[in-house]
């Protein structure tokens, strides 16, 4: 189509083609033209976190990420997070249910995403560090203490691990 150009994206590990106009958002391309519907489109201004995605390990906010500024790079979404070989949740997924660490839902990959990143970042053990490490990520539920127990439990037993 007139003004689109073609962009290629890895996301969880398959190769996509599409056909985007440069202005397109790593979000929107993901959403709406690539079916992956689980990062969600809170604010698409940065204010809230709930389109974070993880672009080669990092966690970035996909409503201020171009598609074609993502290109050649490892996209990994909440769809993707789990695909271990097993098929078993990720831990930090584990832990947001163990803790309650949703209301209604809608932030929640993005905290996921969010947490699940942060545990290879170089943060202190303290709340205040979770708190601090998790503030992109808003929840009108209020549901912070369970995804801070959550984010806790699952450092910890990642820790533990040796990951
Ligand atoms: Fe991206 Fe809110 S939708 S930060
Ligand atoms: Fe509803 Fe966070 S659980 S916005």
């Amino acid at each position: 189509a007139p003004g689109t150009m073609p962009v290629a994206l890895r996301v969880n590990g398959r190769a996509l083609s599409l056909e985007l106009e440069p202005r397109v958002t790593l979000l929107d391309a993901l959403r709406e033209h690539a079916g992956l519907t689980g990062s969600k489109k809170g604010c698409d201004h940065g204010q809230c976190g709930a389109c974070t995605v993880h672009v080669d390990g990092r966690r970035v906010l996909s409503c201020l990420t171009l598609a074609v500024m993502a290109q050649g790079k490892a996209i990994t979404t909440i769809e993707g997070l789990a695909a271990t070989a097993d098929g078993d949740l990720h831990p930090m997924q584990r832990a947001f249910i163990a803790h309650d660490g949703f209301q209604c839902g809608y932030c929640t990959p993005g905290q996921i995403m969010s947490a699940a990143a942060m545990l290879r970042e170089p943060w202190g053990p303290a709340d205040d560090d979770v708190r601090e490490a998790m503030s992109g990520n808003l929840c009108r539920c209020g549901a912070y203490p369970g995804i801070l127990a959550a984010v806790q439990e699952a450092r910890r037993s990642s820790a533990a691990a040796g990951q």
